[in-house]
């Protein structure tokens, strides 16, 4: 049977096994997540073990990031069969704080992070969320103290921000951003895929293929603006309520009017029924 991780839920306990690693000289990868782990963040272990003798996996459902009308509740919490997952990942520690551990009775400091966090993004639509995300993950990355942190890019923007982050405040690590693990259909894989009824699964591939279509169609020197409208129609006719679908600068999220201010992304959030999905793709 895979040996199960050390579970830590104490800063100090975290700290010993830590300096434990490091008196031992051994490099440690941090992977930070809510749960509800699928084959996503499954590649980001794999990444982490390629890079570091020691894995940490955080799981920590973080509700400064969530706005009170979204999905913090609701939001799916499964930690025994997470920590039956990282025991055949074979990640060493998990920490698994509570919320009152990590933002305990009187906690008054946030980080507010500028840059590709005002990129008009996701921060457009969800204006608590990077200030939660980037607050939550300086904490993991001081308590973890990581050599490696490793972040999906599915959620690109969130990427960009923790990278700026980290190098702003002189963290001393690399940022891995690992490409995103998708469906056989395209979807791109993600916890929330579970609130996706039979028909919005169905339909929901459609970002993926509208992305790599648009994609073709700028390396191809069609114009960035005539692309995202028509990709924006064929958005709204597959039954999407689009949110945005933008072509930006890959690394300052900054907007792109040609071809030639490469390396260009692009980025989609849609609504189908209830559930928000987002997307990317390098062009
Ligand atoms: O991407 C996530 O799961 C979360 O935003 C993160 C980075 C773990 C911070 O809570």
């Amino acid at each position: 049977m895979a040996k199960r991780p050390t579970i830590v839920r104490a800063v100090p306990a975290l700290r010993r096994a830590v300096a434990a690693y490091r008196d031992a000289g051994e490099r440690i990868a941090l992977v930070p997540t809510m749960g509800a782990l699928h084959r996503g963040h499954l590649a980001l272990v794999r990444q982490a073990h390629a890079r570091a003798r020691r894995v940490v996996v955080s799981i920590f459902v973080n509700p400064t990031q969530f706005a009170p009308h979204e999905d913090f509740d609701s939001y799916p919490r499964r930690f025994a069969t997470d920590i039956a997952a990282l025991s055949e990942a074979k990640v060493d520690l998990v920490w698994a704080p509570s919320a009152a551990v990590m933002y305990p009775q009187g906690f008054a400091s946030r980080v507010e992070p500028g840059g590709p966090a005002k990129a008009g993004l996701e921060d457009k639509f969800r204006p608590h969320f990077f200030g939660g995300v980037a607050t939550v993950v300086a904490k993991l990355l001081t308590q973890t103290a990581p050599d490696f942190a490793l972040f999906g890019q599915k959620d690109y923007q969130q990427l960009r921000v923790v990278t700026q982050m980290a190098k702003d405040l002189d963290l001393p690590l690399k940022v891995i951003g690992v490409p995103t693990v998708r469906e056989t259909d395209g979807l791109a894989l993600s916890s929330r895929n579970v609130y996706l009824s039979a028909g919005e699964r169905s339909v929901a591939p459609t970002l993926y293929r509208v992305l790599k279509a648009a994609a073709v169609r700028i390396k191809r020197g069609e114009a960035i603006a005539r692309v995202l409208d028509v990709a924006r129609i064929e958005i709204d006719l597959a039954g999407f309520t689009l949110d945005y679908l933008e072509a930006r600068h890959a690394l300052t999220l900054v907007p792109v009017a040609s071809r030639k201010d490469e390396p260009i992304r692009l980025l989609v959030a849609a609504k189908i029924g209830k559930t928000r999905l987002i997307d990317n793709l390098a062009v």
